[in-house]
């Protein structure tokens, strides 16, 4: 993970990292650091703990110099610490380096290196790239970087400066993100797009081992075969403001309720005058489907439990049989893929590492590959067939909300889009399936109603260790989501059970006045889900259930009802979702808790 940014220009480079990388924190935030070339000298400072550690320091002790590269680190290799954060450097400081990715290799350069008697500071793997370039560098630093990278495997976005030149900045891209912003007399490398947002819109997105080599203001992209490449400038259309709290006491909140914007963004930009769904970027023709027998849909956490609302969706709709399945399992499992298979990866930032080895593999054995993804131009986008994209806006909170309820509307999408091509489907059922889906925006904003009430519940389970989520078919998926929110950003522990499962032995968990998230949208299974509350609640459970508005009957077996508006039960997924949103940021506020950056994790998983 881990974000970087890099600077060369007429500005002080101290503050263009700084504002760059106080955008990228959702990529990491255990330490950050900065070196800038202050005329035949690197000044490094790197500390442990938040951006603001390293801000404060440089508002106390202000390095001059308009070249520079920073990083916000989420450790892989060597615990948080001043050391081991970033930017490396060789033995003089006179090279230093940043680093997004792992590398795999490095035990072994390591071991190279140190009998060649370099001395290693740090416990990273990144130390190895910034002694390997030292060890090629001859005073060309764009050669040394070509050498250094040679030897590597693995993952790198990397950013390089030297003390000689402090008009040269190199970096280079290899699985890990890396784009160049092209400012006027004024250049920018970064992880993403946030980060150097204020001072240009003007963006080129790398491909994997492309390089890229700033001379004073000029910037020039290189293959690997140091040939030059004619990149195209694309203009980035959405706004600042758009990754910035917007008044929101927490990006999470703010997201949460952007949700209404983006279902409709993502579903109206997409429906012709004739209220069909057109999905330009989707080129799968009925030809094609008849060739189709099975679909995987691939993805991680919260993008895998919008795959299994997806998996319903197309089974519902377009009768194809659909498996889902987690990244990192699916990638070393022998799945049955080949030339009949449409595979569905979904990850809103396009980048997970796990996700994109699935697409490649997939891909390898001949199968078709649609991504769902919100980011443009990210690695699954760019090796993906046919593409979905959520409008779903930057998101920046570590737990993902409004993603999540804009790939639930891309696979209900897809769903009907597949169905119609291959004849599954009705046209009335289409049509009246559309028509419920437009509803869902303004639900989702009634949804968001139920705050306080949400923030009322979440306060009477605040002395709760253990909280269960129960839901039955789709409602289960839902039941996973709830669960993995809760646990990333309020560190209370969940579960999700097949409410049918419960009696199999699991219920045996249950204690008197363990809170109980019971999930019953759907009619054909909502006395079931009654008779589990009623068997849970029997043993002490305190049962919250959210339903549809008019199911009235559930008050009698639950002590808190959250009502959700009457929609037709496949799609109550993305309504039924918000007040578990809600719980968990009301569960993470109680505690005191950060909730965009909760500990242990990243918004971004481009590592293994
Ligand atoms: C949880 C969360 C993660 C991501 C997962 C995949 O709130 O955000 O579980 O869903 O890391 O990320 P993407 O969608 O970027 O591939």
């Amino acid at each position: 993970m881990c974000g970087i940014v890099g600077y060369l220009g007429n500005r002080q480079a101290t503050e263009v990292l700084v504002e760059g990388l106080s955008k990228l924190e959702y990529r990491g935030y255990d330490s950050a650091g900065v070196a800038i070339n202050i005329g035949e000298e690197l000044s490094v400072r790197k500390f442990k703990g938040r951006l603001q550690v390293l801000a404060d320091d440089l508002t106390a002790k202000p390095i001059n110099g308009g070249l520079g590269i920073g990083h916000t680190r989420w450790a892989t290799h060597g615990e948080p610490s001043d050391v081991n954060s970033h930017p490396h450097f060789n033995k003089e400081k006179t090279i230093a380096v940043v680093h997004n990715g792992i590398i795999e290799n490095y035990l072994e350069l390591r071991e190279e290196l140190q009998k060649e008697g370099y001395v290693f500071l740090s416990q990273t793997d990144t130390e190895v790239v910034a002694h390997l370039v030292d060890k090629f560098y001859e005073g060309n630093l764009l050669e040394a970087v070509y050498k250094a990278t040679e030897k590597l495997r693995g993952a790198y976005a990397l950013g390089v400066v030297c003390k000689d030149n402090n008009n040269e900045l190199v970096a280079v891209r290899k699985d890990s993100p890396l784009i160049v912003g092209v400012g006027e007399d004024e250049n920018f490398i970064a992880s993403d797009i946030p980060a150097i947002l204020k001072y240009t819109r003007d963006v080129i997105f790398l491909e994997n081992d492309e390089y890229v080599h700033m001379q004073g203001p000029k910037v020039t992209i290189l293959d690997e075969n140091k040939n030059v490449v004619e990149k195209k400038i694309n203009e980035i259309n959405w706004d600042i403001e758009a990754a910035s709290k917007g008044g929101y006491d927490c990006f999470m909140t703010k997201e949460m309720y952007e949700q209404p914007k983006g279902v409709e963004d993502t579903l109206m930009r997409r429906l012709d005058e004739k209220g069909r769904i057109k999905l330009d970027d989707i080129k799968i023709t009925k030809e094609d489907l008849e060739k189709i027998n099975k679909v995987y849909i691939v993805a991680c956490g919260t993008a895998y439990h919008a795959g299994l609302v997806g998996k319903y969706a197309i089974e519902k709709f377009a009768k194809i049989p659909v498996i889902a399945d987690i990244a990192s399992e699916f990638r070393y499992s022998d799945p049955f893929v080949d030339e009949n298979t449409l595979i569905i990866i979904v990850s809103q930032s396009g980048e997970t590492a796990d996700t994109l080895a699935a697409l490649r593999d997939a891909k390898a054995k001949g199968a078709r590959v649609l991504s769902i993804t919100n980011v443009v131009g990210s690695s699954i986008a760019r090796e993906s067939d046919d593409i979905f994209y959520t409008w779903a806006g930057p998101e920046i909170a570590v737990a993902s909300t409004k993603a999540y309820t804009t790939q639930l509307t891309a696979f209900y999408m897809i769903a009907l889009n597949l169905a119609m091509t291959k004849g599954s489907i009705s046209d009335e059922e289409y049509f009246a399936s559309i028509e419920e889906l437009r509803k869902i925006p303004a639900q989702v904003e009634k949804v968001l109603e139920c705050n306080e009430l949400v923030g009322q519940i979440a306060e009477e389970i605040k002395e709760a260790n253990d909280i269960f989520y129960l839901g039955r078919g789709v409602d289960y998926s839902l039941a996973m989501e709830g669960a993995l929110k809760i646990k990333e950003i309020s560190y209370v522990h969940a579960e999700a059970f097949a409410a049918g499962e419960l009696k199999h032995g699991s219920i045996a968990l249950i204690d008197k006045g363990t809170p109980v998230v019971a999930i019953a949208t759907q009619g054909k299974l909502f006395e079931k889900m009654v008779s589990n509350m009623q068997e849970v609640r029997a043993r002490g459970a305190r049962v919250i259930a959210i339903t549809q508005e008019g199911n009235t009957e559930v008050e009698k077996s639950a002590d808190r009802v959250i009502y959700i508006p009457k929609v037709d039960d496949m799609f109550a997924s993305i309504t039924a979702v918000v007040p578990m949103q809600l719980l968990a940021y009301h569960a993470s506020n109680i505690r005191g808790l950060d909730v965009d950056k909760p500990r242990n994790l990243a918004k971004s998983v481009t590592v293994e």
